[in-house]
């Protein structure tokens, strides 16, 4: 997969992508990572990113014109043409059918804001998706796209180690995941449960579902089927 990123703060993504899997990723030709400077394609004196809105209120905006550009420079000529993605809180909830849908892609672009945004025309004339991560605001879309970028990247076959490990995920049957322990058995004097230690596979697959199911009812009953 190709992954195109256009940023004010280019830098920020290189301690995303020097870690274990995603470095890996990389390494072995299955991920390339283009960086963007916006700066770059800011054309004016002062090499200004942002301005005042229309209409007024605190907070900046991203000028069109450097991201214009920056665009075009990604994009043009570019076949087959590539998925552009645009993390904001307007955006529709990213999930994990997003992130599997995404992992099927062969060439996708982000487009990072910052401040209170990007400047509309700059989405209607080049943005596919717009996704947000939760009810929260972060301040900026560096951090948003890694987070994309690394729910779709560990998708991409032969990136996980383990297949099952994907496939068993949190969220893929419609629950959390349930919990799990590691030896030693007894560790600060607190044991594990005892099923998980018989063997008998067909019951600790019957009590793994219903702990996560518990777990689901209890803490996400938005998710809970019942
Ligand atoms: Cl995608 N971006 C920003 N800046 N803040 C967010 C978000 C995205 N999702 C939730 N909060």
């Amino acid at each position: 997969m190709r992954v195109d990123i256009v940023s004010l703060f280019p830098s920020f993504f290189n301690s995303i992508f020097d870690q274990s899997i995603l470095r890996r990723a990389c390494e072995s030709g299955k991920l390339e990572v283009k960086l963007y400077d916006l700066r770059g394609y800011c054309t004016d004196k002062h090499h200004q990113a942002d301005d005042y809105r229309f209409g007024g209120g605190a907070g900046m905006l991203l000028k069109p014109e450097p991201c214009h550009r920056a665009l075009e420079a990604v994009l043009t000529g570019v076949r087959p043409t590539p998925l552009v993605i645009f993390p904001t809180p307007q955006g529709i909830p990213f999930t994990q059918d997003i992130a599997d849908e995404l992992a099927r892609e062969l060439h996708l672009v982000f487009l990072c804001g910052h401040y209170k945004g990007i400047d509309q025309r700059v989405i209607d004339r080049w943005v596919d998706r717009e996704y947000s991560l939760g009810d929260y605001v972060l301040t900026g879309g560096e951090l948003a796209s890694s987070v994309i970028i690394d729910a779709v990247v560990r998708m991409l076959p032969g990136v996980l180690g383990d297949l099952d490990s994907a496939l068993g995920d949190s969220f893929r049957k419609g629950r959390l995941d349930s919990p799990h322990w590691t030896r030693p058995e007894t560790c600060a004097g607190v044991g594990i449960p005892g099923i998980l230690k018989g063997g008998h596979h067909k019951n600790i697959e019957r009590w793994r579902r219903l702990t996560a199911e518990f777990l689901t009812a209890a803490r996400r009953p938005d998710i809970s089927r019942k």
